[in-house]
C-alpha cells in the first residue's frame, strides 16, 4: 500500500496554507514519518458492503440516496455559478485577470491551463479562501460577498483538494461523515444531551456515509484508516467526503494527479456518474486527454486570463491554447 505517492508534477497549492479552519488536517504530504506504517500493513479488515446494508448491493439505489438535495433555483442549463470579472492580486502578483465565465448547472466544465495560470486561485474565489480584489462570484442567484467559508459549504459548493487533505487516522467512514456533519443543524446542548434527533442525524450521517463510499467505488474500505488506503482509493475517498456535504456544485482539483491511464478511466466513468446523478461538476485537470474526454465544456486560463472558451473540439483546436500548452512538460500534456 502506498502512502506517500505524491506526484510532484502536480504543483503545489500555495492558496490554502494560512487557513485557519484546516489546522487539524494532516495531509498525505505533511503527515510525519511516524504516522506512517511501518514498511508494514496495518490490518485492517475490508467489509462486505452488500452483506451489512444488503440495500447497497442495488446501484439504482445507492444512486438515490446520495443524489444531492434539488432545491436549486438554477434550472438545469442554466448559470449554477458566475465568475463575473473576477481579478485576484496577490501584492503586485495578478493571479486572475478579469476573469468571467459560467458554470451551469448539470454541465462537466473543465478548467484547464499550464502551471499557475490561476485555476487553484479561481476554486479558492469561489469556495471563500480569498475574496477577489475586485469582481464577484455568484451562486445560484447570490453573490458570495464577504459569506464566509463554512457557509459557502452550506450554500453548496464542496471541493476537493491538489493535495490529498484527510484525516488520516480516522476510518474511511469516519472521514466521510465528518463531511456530513457540515449539514447537521443539531445544537451544542442538542449533542451534550445526545437527543434523539442527533441519533437519528447521526444514524443517517452513517447510512449516507456507507452509500457514499460504496458509491465511488470504496466501499468494502468503509473500516480502514484513511493512511492505509491506496492512493487512488484516498483520492475517491476525498470525494465521498465532498459529497457528503450535499453539494450542488462540486469542484476537483486535479483530481487524476498520480493516476495511470486505468484509474484515470475509472475516474472519468466516476465523474460522469456523478453528473448523471444531478451534481454539477468544475474538473481542474492537466491531462488533456481526460478532460477532453469527459468535459461538456472547456474555460482554458493562461496568466490568469482567460484565453478561451467553448466546446472540447473548439478549445484543443484553438491556436492561443495550443500555443499556452507548447513550452509545458510533456507529462502535462500527455
Ligand atoms: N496565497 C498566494 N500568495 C501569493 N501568490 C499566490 C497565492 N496563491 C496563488 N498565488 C500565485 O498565483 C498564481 C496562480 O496560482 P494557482 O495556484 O491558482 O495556479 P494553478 O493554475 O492552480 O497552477 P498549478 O497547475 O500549478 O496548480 C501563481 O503565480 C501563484 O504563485
Ligand atoms: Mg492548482
Amino acid at each position: 500500500m502506498s502512502t506517500t505517492p505524491h506526484d510532484p508534477a502536480a504543483g503545489s497549492e500555495h492558496g490554502d496554507q494560512h487557513l485557519g479552519t484546516d489546522d487539524e488536517v494532516v495531509t498525505s504530504d505533511t503527515m510525519p514519518e511516524e504516522f506512517l506504517p511501518d514498511g508494514g500493513v496495518i490490518a485492517n479488515v475490508a467489509i462486505d458492503v452488500a452483506d451489512l446494508h444488503p440495500e447497497l448491493a442495488d446501484a439504482a439505489q445507492v444512486a438515490e440516496l446520495v443524489a444531492p438535495d434539488r432545491t436549486i433555483r438554477a434550472k438545469v442549463g442554466e448559470p449554477l455559478l458566475q465568475m463575473q470579472q473576477v481579478t485576484m492580486r496577490f501584492g503586485g502578483l495578478v493571479a486572475l485577470d478579469d476573469v468571467t465565465f459560467d458554470i451551469r448547472r448539470g454541465e462537466i466544465l473543465g478548467l484547464i491551463g499550464p502551471n499557475g495560470a490561476g485555476k487553484t486561485t479561481c476554486f479558492n474565489t469561489m469556495t471563500g479562501v480569498y475574496r477577489p480584489t475586485t469582481g464577484q462570484v455568484v451562486f445560484d442567484g447570490r453573490p458570495l460577498g464577504r459569506t464566509k467559508r463554512n457557509e459557502i459549504t452550506r450554500l453548496g459548493i464542496a471541493r476537493t483538494f491538489q493535495n490529498i487533505r484527510l484525516f488520516s487516522d480516522m476510518t474511511a467512514l469516519e472521514n466521510v461523515v465528518v463531511g456530513t456533519d457540515a449539514r447537521h443543524h443539531t445544537s451544542v446542548p442538542g449533542a451534550i444531551f445526545r437527543s434523539r434527533r442527533h441519533r437519528a442525524e447521526e444514524r443517517d450521517a452513517l447510512d449516507r456515509g456507507m452509500a457514499l463510499l460504496e458509491f465511488v467505488g470504496i466501499g468494502r474500505r468503509a473500516t480502514q484508516q484513511a493512511r492505509n488506503l491506496p492512493y487512488g482509493d484516498q483520492r475517491r475517498l476525498e470525494i465521498a467526503r465532498a459529497l457528503a456535504t450535499e453539494p450542488k456544485l462540486l469542484c476537483l482539483d486535479e483530481p487524476a494527479a498520480g493516476f495511470n491511464p486505468a484509474e484515470k478511466e475509472d475516474l472519468k466513468a466516476l465523474i460522469r456518474k456523478i453528473r448523471d446523478d444531478g451534481y454539477t461538476v468544475l474538473l481542474i485537470e492537466h491531462d488533456m486527454r481526460l478532460v477532453m474526454g469527459v468535459t461538456d465544456r472547456v474555460v482554458v486560463l493562461e496568466f490568469g486570463r482567460k484565453i478561451a472558451e467553448g466546446l472540447p473540439a473548439e478549445v484543443s483546436a484553438d491556436p492561443a491554447v495550443i500555443a499556452a500548452y507548447l513550452g509545458v512538460p510533456d507529462d502535462a500534456t500527455a
